[in-house]
């Protein structure tokens, strides 16, 4: 596998790096992670450190970078908390912001010329002008037939949603080495979990479902590939506004009450219970649409990540309104802790840091 480079410092694709901060810039908050490899045979690794750090509200929006300021600051903050000596960060783009096409090119040309035609192609593909994307791009396989075809993987984003990122990145004085995908990091994080299936999930057909603050994003998989993916504005936001409403208190503290269960007794049954139960049917409809946009009929394993994944009772709500096995993301279950971290604290943030865990993966990219 080789590495294109036009006009890029993008790289989506895998190449060697050096040892990295995973930090996934998300919604509500940051989370870094630091990662080190303890066999590098067996690819094992130790989860040295992490933080969630908080963002203002109003900070992102969509997935961009809306106040790069507080951006900036929590970076810092976190960074600090951190209490790591690494600079060197690896970033990702939302999905959206990322179009991802394959195409199929000449076997045989030089690197050169196979640069210059993927930049043709990608012209018919990309609905901006090709001075405002940053593009990057990677054979994936050779064609049956060989000899004669190969497939390309291109990705391109808008330069401003890359440039944001790594300014903010750069003006909390992190150099930013990698930019990947969302959906690509927590795919990659999800994959260390799978050898606690049978077959290690081998033709399984298993539905990633990341629950985060305004968006559930569902992403299938099938054989280490993802066969479907798709955004419902749904997220752990609305069950805060919902504790906003019923019980007098600010959004902050209804978010403090909400993780630490600290409310009045009707809780349980009147908000806690109906959010469970419309999130339930949202992971329900998003499997009906996956149905119903595929050749698809089934789903073997939800696999449930962000953090709404931790809400006590949910998984089981899920697992019996969409008669699924459901279980919860945790990417660092067969890691080593290092003696920094508090297992109890890393069970309840492990499904939030599954992208941040996928990122600080990339220090350890075969060359
Ligand atoms: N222990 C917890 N109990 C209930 N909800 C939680 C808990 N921890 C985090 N959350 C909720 O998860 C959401 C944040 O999840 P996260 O995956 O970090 O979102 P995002 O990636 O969108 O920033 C918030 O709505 C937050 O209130
Ligand atoms: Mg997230």
């Amino acid at each position: 596998m080789f590495k294109g480079n036009l006009n890029i410092d993008l790289d989506f694709f895998k190449m060697k790096s050096p040892l990295l901060i995973g930090v996934d810039i998300s919604s509500s908050s940051i989370k870094m992670v630091e990662l080190s490899m303890v066999d590098k045979g067996n690819q094992a690794y130790r989860i040295e450190r992490y933080v969630i750090e908080s963002l203002p509200v109003d900070t992102m929006l969509d997935g961009g970078i809306v106040n790069l300021e507080a951006v900036s600051e929590c970076l810092q903050r976190g960074w600090k908390r951190m209490g790591t000596r690494r600079r060197n960060v690896a970033l990702a783009l939302p999905a959206t912001d990322v179009i991802t096409k394959k195409i199929f090119v000449a076997a045989d040309q030089r690197e050169d010329d196979l640069a210059l035609q993927v930049e043709n192609e990608a012209s018919q593909y990309i609905p901006f002008s090709l001075d405002e994307v940053d593009l990057d791009f990677q054979v994936i396989h050779k064609t049956l037939d060989s000899s004669e075809e190969v497939e390309v993987l291109i990705a391109a984003s808008r330069k401003e949603k890359v440039e944001d990122r790594v300014a903010a990145a750069l003006s909390a004085d992190l150099k930013t080495i990698v930019m990947d995908v969302e959906s690509y990091a927590a795919q990659a994080a999800f994959e260390l979990t799978l050898s606690q299936l049978p077959e290690s999930g081998k033709n399984q057909v298993i539905a990633l479902v990341d629950i985060g603050a305004t968006v559930m994003k569902i992403n299938v998989l099938h054989n280490g590939e993802s066969v479907y993916t798709r955004d419902q504005p749904f997220g752990g936001n609305q069950l805060t506004q919902e504790i906003h409403n019923q019980f007098n208190l600010s959004l902050e503290e209804s978010e403090v009450a909400k993780r630490s269960g600290n409310l009045p007794d009707n809780y349980k049954a009147d908000v806690l219970q109906p959010f469970c139960e419309t999130l339930a049917i949202e992971v329900m409809r998003a499997i009906q649409f996956f149905y119903t946009s595929t050749q698809y009929t089934e789903v073997n394993y939800i696999f449930i990540a962000g953090g709404c994944a931790v809400i006590p009772g949910l998984t089981e709500i899920i697992a019996s309104r969409t008669q699924v096995s459901t279980l919860i993301v945790n990417p660092f279950s067969s890691m080593e802790l290092s003696s920094r971290i508090i297992p109890k604290q890393l069970n309840l943030d492990a499904p939030a840091l599954l992208i941040a865990c996928g990122l600080a993966l990339r220090s350890f990219d075969p060359s």
